[in-house]
């Protein structure tokens, strides 16, 4: 079964179609995979999607998971955990929920969600929003994960977002996506952060996806079982 991952802020331009496709990006170059056979699969279930803008790419192999486009047919977004051939779902849901169906569907078959909440005072009400009238009721498991912090701005609005967060009782993940402009080009070019050129800022940019996947468990697979070899620790065992 695969880990579904949804993504999901009614409000607009918070970030969470950059943060699925890179996240995406990275989990897909951590798991390895040969043309034509990711294991990553990115689903859109925004109409306006920006996404769909990264669909060509996958189509020409450049990116390093599956995308699909899936805005009207709630009966398969509610299938999303039982495509075996996927080990993660990351799935991009739109800035407003008129589509209560849709949504409804791929929170049904998501296990995790992560709001993406930029660090300023007008994006609390419309998470606040979400949380409770849409991710409480049904009992869905989910993370606030703070993004597009700008470094040059200070830490006073990171730490009053954090506090609201935590004010509030929800879970936060510790990692933090920071503003860069590499990452505002790179989505108008069609390109994730595996792909930025080689250097600092890409590095430092590209790590915060690292981080993020590592806290939410993404990575490599285990070993499978019987190779695994046990080695006695002298003194240890
Ligand atoms: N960490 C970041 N650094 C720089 N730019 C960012 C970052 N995160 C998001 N952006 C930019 O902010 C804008 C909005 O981001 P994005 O499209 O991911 O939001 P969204 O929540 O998917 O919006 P919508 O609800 O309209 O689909 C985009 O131009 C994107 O490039
Ligand atoms: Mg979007």
């Amino acid at each position: 079964m695969a880990r579904v991952i949804a993504f999901v802020n009614q409000k607009g331009g918070v970030g969470k179609t950059t943060n699925t496709v890179n996240l995406a990006a990275i989990a897909g170059q951590a798991l390895g995979s040969r043309a034509g056979e990711s294991q990553i699969l990115v689903v859109s279930t925004d109409p306006q999607a920006s996404a769909v803008w990264w669909s060509d790419r996958v189509d020409e192999g450049q990116l390093p998971f599956d995308f699909h486009q899936c805005d009207d047919k709630p009966d398969d977004l509610a299938r999303l955990k039982l495509l075996d051939q996927y080990e993660y779902v990351f799935v991009d849901t739109p800035g407003n929920i008129e589509d209560e169906k849709i949504l409804s569907a791929t929170l049904d078959s998501t296990d995790e969600v992560v709001v993406p909440l930029p660090p300023e005072a007008m994006a609390f009400n419309p998470a606040k929003r979400t949380i409770e009238k849409v991710l409480e009721p049904k009992g869905i498991p989910f993370r606030i994960l703070i993004t597009d912090w700008d470094p040059r701005d200070g830490t006073v609005d990171l730490e009053q977002t954090q506090a609201y967060v935590d004010s509030n009782g929800w879970p936060r993940l510790q990692s933090v996506v920071r503003h860069y402009k590499i990452h505002t080009r790179a989505a108008a070019e069609g390109q994730v952060c595996t792909q930025y050129p080689k250097g600092r800022i890409a590095l430092e940019a590209r790590e915060d996806f690292f981080r993020l996947a590592m806290e939410l468990g993404i990575g490599g697979r285990p070993l499978p079982r019987q190779t695994r070899k046990r080695t006695p620790v002298e003194g240890k065992i």
